[in-house]
């Protein structure tokens, strides 16, 4: 039980808990302060250091990551990763891809990096499971399908590790938008669908971790 529930999660606390986080090595420094800069939306360092310690843990051998922006989390997962594992990533803007291509070559990372560019729709059917581990973090209202395309993919134990769960707070307040309205079905879904275990958790801007059965 929390002591008391309205306690979590509140800016002091956040603040504390950043303090906490590891320091980050030059390239992901650099590619933090690049994503800064030119406004794109990686994932937040906790968020980072929760997918090293899952991945470090459970050392997936095929990975698929829908969203790659600027390649941050390919770095983090990659990092973690045996050199026979093959992480898969998809992305629909070419020029951003470009830029991970770049980031992603200087990580020299052990394993195999697939990038895939396009429509994270179009791509997902074309491409073979069987996956151990999946990270969504793109378009918010296509996160239920990029499931529902990947549940055949995965392997019984695969786990799902979902970004921006908690869209600011907007999906616990009174808010209805196209993306924090499909965000809340979502969160529902993940959290009934009984092929699936799974925590939604206030770290970063939320993030889901799901098991499935
Ligand atoms: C939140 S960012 C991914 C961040 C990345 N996972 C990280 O943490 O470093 C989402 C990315 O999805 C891309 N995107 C948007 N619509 C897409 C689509 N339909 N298919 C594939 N990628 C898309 C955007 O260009 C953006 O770079």
């Amino acid at each position: 039980m929390k002591s008391r529930i309205d306690q979590v999660i509140k800016r002091v606390q956040a603040d504390y808990l950043d303090t906490l986080l590891p320091p980050r090595d030059a390239l992901l420094a650099r590619m933090e302060e690049f994503a800064a800069e030119h406004g794109h939306p990686i994932a937040d360092a906790e968020v980072g250091q929760l997918m090293r310690i899952l991945v470090r843990a459970k050392q997936p051998k095929h990975l698929i990551e829908v969203g790659t922006n600027i390649g941050y989390s390919v770095v983090v997962l990659g990092r973690e990763c045996a050199a026979d594992a093959v992480l898969e990533t998809i992305e629909l803007d070419r020029d951003i891809l470009a830029t991970a291509k770049r980031f992603v070559a200087e990580a020299q990372l052990a394993c195999e990096v697939r990038f895939h560019q396009g429509k994270a729709l179009e791509v997902l059917p074309t491409l073979d499971g069987p996956f151990d581990f999946v990270f969504i973090d793109c378009v918010k209202t296509e996160y239920e399908e990029y499931l529902d395309q990947l549940l055949p993919k995965l392997s019984k134990g695969a786990m799902i590790v979902c970004d921006n769960l908690l869209w600011g707070g907007k999906v616990a307040e009174d808010v209805h938008d196209a993306s924090t309205d499909a965000l809340r079905a979502f969160n529902k879904r993940i959290t009934t669908d009984p092929r699936l275990t799974t925590i939604v958790l206030a770290a970063g801007d939320g993030v889901g971790i799901s098991i499935v059965n």
